[in-house]
């Protein structure tokens, strides 16, 4: 983890589109996927930070992440500033936490319990009439694939118990995710909705590039074509690497070199090249071999499946050059670049 995050850019549209999401009751909660590193936490946790600003101090929203293993100061987030809130949260978890549970999961699993502490510590047990959000932060890599399914459905009827124990005028519920086998998972039911979140557009991205104070000699359109707008891989490129695209490509090969012999061992290579010249061959060719590439790409989260509505109600443009299809995208272009050159080597 980095000592301080970079200013928050741009997210306009995201941020407007969740809090129309959070002024009715949605009835469904809602599952947020997209991209590794492409900010969804960042998006969710400076909306929870606004959310009073957009619905007055008497609105809630909570940030659950979990993942956190121990710290509550990481786990948790409100959008108001309640004395003793972390006190009350953790007492309404400890059940969990004696019984070895971390404290995210623990968390991200008392949501009721911790409802009810807020509303009796600090609303005098009523939360009539106010906007409430929960958010839940990458659930599945946190409780496991299997039980996903189960979580979401239980969330579902969570958020149908709390409006009617405590009529708020709104309560939603959103979890995130960036593995596209949950987003599957999930997909199989009408319990949850599914949107998208997708890296930053070009604009945003050059001014998180700018931000993050580039040497003179590093070109914005080369970063464009090689990171394709993910916050995380810029961050990583400029903190990490010190601006050395060369030493983020070295550093990418080692690491993906061994994804390319398991497809190899499989036999899949020629439909690896496929997929590297156009990422929708995986959508038009239809066979068995295709189908266990996309899960072996899936799997190490190099692709995703893109053909499902945004958060912002329209759909990511498709864009060759940075690897975007209709249907699939390569999360980064990185990813396509650094596996095209691994196949030119063998
Ligand atoms: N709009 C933004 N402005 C500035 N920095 C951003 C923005 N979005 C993301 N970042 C930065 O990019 C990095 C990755 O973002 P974040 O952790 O939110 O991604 P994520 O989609 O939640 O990733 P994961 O899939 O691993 O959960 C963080 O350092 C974050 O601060
Ligand atoms: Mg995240």
């Amino acid at each position: 983890m980095y000592l301080f995050e970079p200013r928050f850019v741009n997210r306009v549209e995201e941020i407007n589109a969740l809090k129309t999401y959070c002024s009715s009751f949605r009835a469904l909660p809602l599952y947020i996927y997209g991209p590794e590193g492409c900010g969804k936490t960042r998006l969710l946790k400076e909306f929870v930070k606004r959310f009073s600003e957009f619905f007055g101090e008497e609105s809630i929203a909570i940030y659950i992440d979990a993942l956190e293993e121990r710290d509550i100061e990481h786990a948790l987030l409100a959008s108001v500033k309640w004395e003793g809130f972390f006190k009350l949260s953790l007492d309404a978890v400890k059940d969990f936490l004696q019984v070895g549970i971390p404290l995210g999961q623990a968390l991200s699993r008392s949501i009721s319990r911790l409802i009810d502490r807020i509303a009796k510590g600090f609303y005098k047990g009523s939360l009539r009439d106010k906007y409430i959000l929960i958010v839940v932060d990458d659930i599945a890599r946190a409780i496991g694939l299997n039980r996903v399914e189960w979580y979401v459905k239980w969330l579902y009827e969570l958020m149908w118990k709390l409006a009617e124990e405590y009529r708020p005028k709104a309560i939603n519920i959103i979890a995130t995710t960036s593995e596209d086998t949950s987003r599957k998972l999930v997909g199989r039911h009408s319990y949850a909705g599914i949107e998208l979140v997708w890296n930053l557009d070009k604009s945003a991205f050059k001014e998180l590039f700018y931000e993050l104070n580039p040497p003179g000699n590093v070109d914005f359109n080369s970063v464009w074509r090689l990171l394709g707008g993910n916050p995380r891989k810029l961050v990583e490129l400029a903190r990490r690497f010190n601006w050395s695209i060369e030493d983020m490509l070295v550093d990418y090969s080692r690491r993906l070199h061994s994804i390319v012999t398991s497809i190899a061992r499989e036999g899949l290579l020629d439909k690896l090249e496929l997929v590297l010249e156009d990422v929708d061959s995986l959508e038009k060719i239809r066979d068995k071999d295709m189908e266990r590439l996309e899960n072996i790409l899936e799997d190490n989260n190099l692709i995703l499946y893109k053909y499902t509505t945004t958060i912002t109600g329209g759909e990511v443009a498709e864009d060759s050059e940075i690897g975007v299809g209709k249907y699939y995208a390569w999360q980064t272009p990185l990813y396509r670049i650094v596996l095209k050159n691994i196949l030119d080597e063998i």
